[in-house]
């Protein structure tokens, strides 16, 4: 087992990473905590549910599995609404523990609940898809979706310990696996060339899902991101680092449609495009766009985007990106791998990229990701 520290002034608390961490549950049990609610929904349940259950009973508390419907669509108020209801319901006190057992949506969703559940109550993270366990459940960012845009309601609320167990990942569908793998080596590229260049050498072992490299990958990505957030919490500087690709990304998941292409595939396309914004607006040399397009292809996720209504609606997507300022876009770039920065650019690189994938796409329009 490897533990990771996350400091930061809203809480500090352990990431423990390892096989068969599904059934210590009970050791991250508070001993004052009143009783557990384990939030999951029927697909994590069906191969988790009654291990976690088992494993927070040994706690000696109470654990009443509440579950809520799978999927993005239902990260919603009225989720939130139906979890706030039945912890109500069942008179849950201020001592409880919530236990978000599953992906992002159920961490985020989770957590938010904790967060405004008569003031506030503490929860547990045990993330059970790649992405949230190297990304959603560290940090301490919870919320829902509004029908104007995702996340848009929240609040940073950090978890009392983050429970990662590797070997949960053997039922994750693998463009699940893939979509996880982009958030890990977005690390690589926005703070640690080092890791970059291992991700591209063990690329094959990550998505077969070995153990040793998995373990690594997992446990330097939850470092690196416990660094950021430990000097920036509430984003009001470097953390938005974390949101390298992301720019181009929503964009694609939200012309697309949510769901076409999974958060993680567009993603990693949006890494490509914002290197190639890199190269044009500060310098990123163009060998270090071409390994960042390989890796993105060697992890199993999509190098083409696609063309959309054209440059005009990929710009209207974008503003409503929260990094926008004063109106204006600004994006995660890259001067060399392995370190970022946030600024806005000037118009003309900006549409080379976006006529670039155009003309890219015209080639492959239409195809969905592998
Ligand atoms: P998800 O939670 O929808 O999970 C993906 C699918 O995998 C779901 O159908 C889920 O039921 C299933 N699943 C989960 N674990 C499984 C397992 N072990 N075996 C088999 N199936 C399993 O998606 P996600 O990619 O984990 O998370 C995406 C969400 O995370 C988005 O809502 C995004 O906004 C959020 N997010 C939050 C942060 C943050 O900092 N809070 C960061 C990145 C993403
Ligand atoms: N996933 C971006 C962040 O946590 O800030």
């Amino acid at each position: 087992m490897q533990q990771v520290d996350v400091n930061t002034a809203g809480g500090s608390y352990p990431i423990r990473i390892g096989k068969g961490r599904l059934d210590a549950l009970g050791d991250a049990v508070p001993a004052d905590a009143s009783r557990i609610a384990l939030v999951t929904n029927p697909t994590v349940a069906e191969h988790y549910g009654e291990r976690a259950r088992r494993a927070l009973a040994d706690s000696g508390k109470e654990v009443t599995l509440l579950t809520v419907p799978d999927g993005e669509a239902h990260k919603t108020m009225a989720t939130l609404q139906h979890i706030l209801d039945t912890l109500l319901q069942q008179r849950f006190d201020r001592r409880c523990l919530l236990v978000a057992l599953g992906g992002g949506v159920i961490g985020d969703i989770t957590g938010f609940a904790a967060a405004i559940f008569l003031r506030g109550v503490r929860f547990l993270q045990v993330p059970t898809t790649l992405l949230a366990q190297v990304d959603s459940s560290v940090g301490g960012k919870t919320g829902v979706n509004h029908v104007s845009g995702k996340n848009l309601i929240g609040a940073f609320y950090q978890p009392i310990g983050v429970e990662i167990d590797t070997d949960l990942l053997r039922t994750l569908p693998s463009r699940e696996v893939s979509a996880g793998l982009a958030e890990v080596i977005k690390y690589g590229c926005i703070l640690d060339a080092e890791f970059f260049a291992w991700c591209e050498q063990h690329a094959a072992d990550l998505r077969a899902l070995d153990p040793a490299a998995l373990q690594y990958a997992i446990a330097r990505s939850c470092e690196l991101k416990a660094q950021v957030v430990g000097r920036d919490e509430r984003e009001s500087g470097e953390r938005a680092i974390l949101n390298f690709g992301h720019t181009f990304g929503h964009a694609i998941e939200a012309g697309l449609g949510f769901g076409e292409w999974l958060h993680g595939e567009a993603v990693g396309c949006g890494m490509v495009m914002a290197a190639q914004l890199s190269s044009l607006t500060c310098g990123l040399p163009t060998n270090a766009v071409e390994r960042i397009r390989a890796l993105v292809a060697a992890i199993g996720c999509p190098v083409q985007a696609p063309p959309l209504n054209g440059p005009q609606q990929w710009v209207e997507l974008m503003q409503g990106d929260k990094k926008v300022t004063a109106g204006q876009i600004r994006f995660v770039l890259l001067p060399e791998l392995g370190r970022a920065q946030v600024s806005a650019v000037p118009n003309g690189p900006l549409q080379e990229v976006l006529e670039a994938t155009r003309n890219l796409a015209a080639s492959s329009a239409g195809v969905p990701p592998a």
